[in-house]
């Protein structure tokens, strides 16, 4: 008897562990969808195209915009040059409806903590893209203030990468 009731709770204490992993890796499903993109990658398509490929980031956009729609979903795109209009972006967030960030912060990645402070501020979930390998390019961008804060980075895949990680968003729950 005895020992069939420490079976019972050792198998509890499992199911338990499970959940919480679960919750760990999972967000909920997201409706309301930021996607930003830092300096220099409104020229995506002409810009050194055998590192960043071919795709215009309006061609990046209009894929992203048409997933998220077949999902139901609600998704804004924006992009800047200047760090402080990324923040002011950013800190709308608190204010707006937004549930996920999928961020691009280009070279902001690999200098900007007063970025890294804006999405911390937010609370919310958000993936950090590169196009590009950062990790196995010059050493000044394999450091990013951003990854640690991140629920996930995704680099190296080229244009790919956003949609995975609008999937991600949109179909994790
Ligand atoms: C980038 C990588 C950064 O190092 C670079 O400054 C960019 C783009 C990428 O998408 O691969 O502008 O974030």
């Amino acid at each position: 008897m005895a020992i069939s009731v420490n079976i019972v709770k050792r198998v509890d204490i499992l199911i338990k562990l499970r959940q919480n992993h679960t919750m760990m890796l999972e967000t909920a499903a997201a409706k309301n969808i930021l996607v930003l993109h830092g300096p220099n990658l409104n020229l995506l398509g002409s810009r050194e195209p055998e590192v960043y490929g071919s795709a215009s980031l309006d061609e990046i956009n209009g894929r992203l915009s048409e997933l998220a729609k077949d999902a139901g979903a609600n998704l804004v795109n924006f992009q800047s040059n200047s760090e402080a209009e990324l923040i002011s972006r950013i800190q709308q967030a608190i204010r707006d409806t937004t549930d996920f960030i999928i961020i691009n912060p280009a070279a902001f990645t690999h200098t900007s903590i007063a970025l890294h402070d804006a999405l911390a501020a937010t609370r919310l979930p958000f993936i950090e893209v590169h196009l590009s390998n950062i990790f196995a390019r010059e050493s000044f961008r394999r450091k990013s203030y951003f990854s640690a804060l991140a629920l996930g980075v995704i680099s190296g895949l080229g244009a790919r990468g956003y949609y995975l990680a609008l999937e991600y968003a949109l179909h994790t729950r």
